[in-house]
C-alpha cells in the first residue's frame, strides 16, 4: 500500500496554551486535524464555563483563516467547581469534557483533586448528564515509584471510583502501561482510553540513554519497552476503547533544557506521519482510521468527520525540528526514525 485516506482525524487530548505559545501551535494541529479535546491546565486554569468559551474564541482567533478546526473545550476540575456551571456549560456545548488532574501530578496541577471524596457530588453529577471525566491517572504519593504511578492509581483511585458511579463515562488519558491497556479494554462502553503519539515510539531508554534527553521527558514518564509493545497492540488492534489524544504538550526550549525541566512532548507537527509509519511496522495500516479517526467520535458522540486526509508513502519527509513562537524555539518530537509518510 502506498496511499490511504482516512476521515480527517481528531486528537482526543491536546494542549494549546495560550499567548504566542496558542498562536504558533495552534496552525500545526489545525493542518491535519479537524477537532481536538482542548487541555484546561493554563495558568490560571479554566476552571467555569464562562473561562472555558473566553478560551475557546481565544483559539479560534489564533486559527488560520478557513482552517475548519473544531476546539472541543473541556473544565478544569476542582474541589470547588460548582456543578451547576458545569452542568449549564455542558448543556450550551460550552464544553465536551472535564479533567480531573490530581494536585501535583503534572504540569500547573496544582489546583487539582487531593480529596477525590470531595468531587464525588460533582462526579455523579456529570454521569446524569453524560459529561465524561478525562483522567491523568497517576497517585502522587511520594512513595510510589514514578514508574508505578499509573498501575496504582488504576487500583486505588480509578477503579473506586468508577465502582462508586458506574454511569460515569471515563476516559484514561494518555495510558503508558500494560496495566492501563488491560484495564481499558477489559472497562466496558463507558471507559475509554488515549494514547500518545510519542508513547507508541519510545521507551525510557530514549529519556535516559547516552546523557539525558529532555525532549522524551513527559508525564506520565515513558515506561518499559514491554509497556510500549503493548500501547502498540492496543493502538493497532482496531479495538473501539483505544483512540489517538497526542498530548502534543508545547514547552519554550529553556524550559525542557533546563535543570528542573517541564515535561511534555510536542508532536502536533508530525504525529500523522509518526502514526503512519508505526501502523504499517506492525502490518496495521488499515487500523489507523479506528484509531484516529472512528473510535474517539465514536465515544465522545459525535460524527465521524465527513473530510479526509490522504497519506502517500515516499521518499522521507522531512519536518521542521523547531517552530518559532515569538518568546522562542519549541522543538518538534524526534521520532529517531525515517518518516516516509506525507501527508497531502
Ligand atoms: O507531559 C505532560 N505535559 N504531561 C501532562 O500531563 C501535562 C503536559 C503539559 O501540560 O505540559
Ligand atoms: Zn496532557
Amino acid at each position: 500500500m502506498t496511499q490511504i485516506t482516512l476521515p480527517r482525524p481528531d486528537d482526543w487530548h491536546l494542549h494549546l496554551r495560550d499567548g504566542a505559545m496558542l498562536r504558533a501551535v495552534a496552525p500545526e494541529t489545525a493542518r491535519h486535524f479537524g477537532r481536538a479535546i482542548i487541555m484546561p491546565n493554563l495558568v490560571p486554569p479554566v476552571v467555569t464555563g464562562d473561562q472555558a468559551a473566553a478560551y475557546r474564541d481565544r483559539i479560534m482567533s489564533a486559527l488560520p483563516e478557513g482552517s475548519g478546526f473544531t476546539p472541543l473545550m473541556t473544565l478544569y476540575l476542582t474541589e470547588t467547581t460548582d456543578p451547576d456551571d458545569l452542568a449549564k456549560a455542558h448543556a450550551d456545548g460550552i464544553i465536551h469534557a472535564v479533567k480531573l488532574y490530581p494536585a501535583g501530578a503534572t504540569t500547573n496541577s496544582a489546583s487539582g483533586v487531593r480529596d477525590f471524596d470531595k468531587v464525588r457530588p460533582l462526579l455523579e453529577r456529570m454521569a446524569e448528564i453524560g459529561c465524561p471525566l478525562c483522567v491523568h491517572g497517576e497517585v502522587v504519593d511520594a512513595d510510589v515509584d514514578i514508574f508505578d504511578r499509573e498501575a496504582v492509581f488504576i487500583d486505588r483511585v480509578l477503579d473506586p471510583l468508577r465502582r462508586a458511579t458506574p454511569d460515569l463515562r471515563v476516559v484514561m488519558e494518555h495510558i503508558t502501561t500494560a496495566q492501563g491497556a488491560d484495564y481499558a479494554r477489559e472497562g466496558g462502553d463507558a471507559l475509554g482510553a488515549t494514547i500518545t503519539t510519542h508513547h507508541l515510539v519510545i521507551n525510557r531508554n530514549a529519556i535516559l540513554v547516552g546523557g539525558i534527553k529532555p525532549h522524551y521527558y513527559c508525564l506520565p514518564v515513558a515506561k518499559r519497552e514491554e509497556h510500549r509493545l503493548a500501547l502498540r497492540k492496543a493502538a493497532t488492534s482496531g479495538d473501539p476503547s483505544f483512540f489517538l489524544g497526542t498530548d502534543s504538550a508545547p514547552h519554550l526550549d529553556p524550559l525542557k533544557e533546563n535543570a528542573c525541566g517541564c515535561a511534555g512532548c510536542f508532536t502536533a507537527t508530525n504525529t500523522l506521519s509518526i502514526l503512519a509509519e508505526v501502523f504499517e511496522q506492525d502490518g496495521a495500516l488499515d487500523k489507523l482510521q479506528a484509531f484516529a479517526s472512528l473510535n474517539g467520535p465514536r465515544f465522545y458522540g459525535l460524527p465521524v468527520s465527513e473530510q479526509t486526509v490522504t497519506l502517500t508513502k515516499g521518499d522521507p519527509v522531512e519536518y521542521p525540528k523547531k517552530i518559532d513562537t515569538e518568546d522562542g524555539p519549541v522543538t518538534v518530537f524526534d521520532p529517531m526514525m525515517p518518516l516516509h509518510w506525507r501527508v497531502d
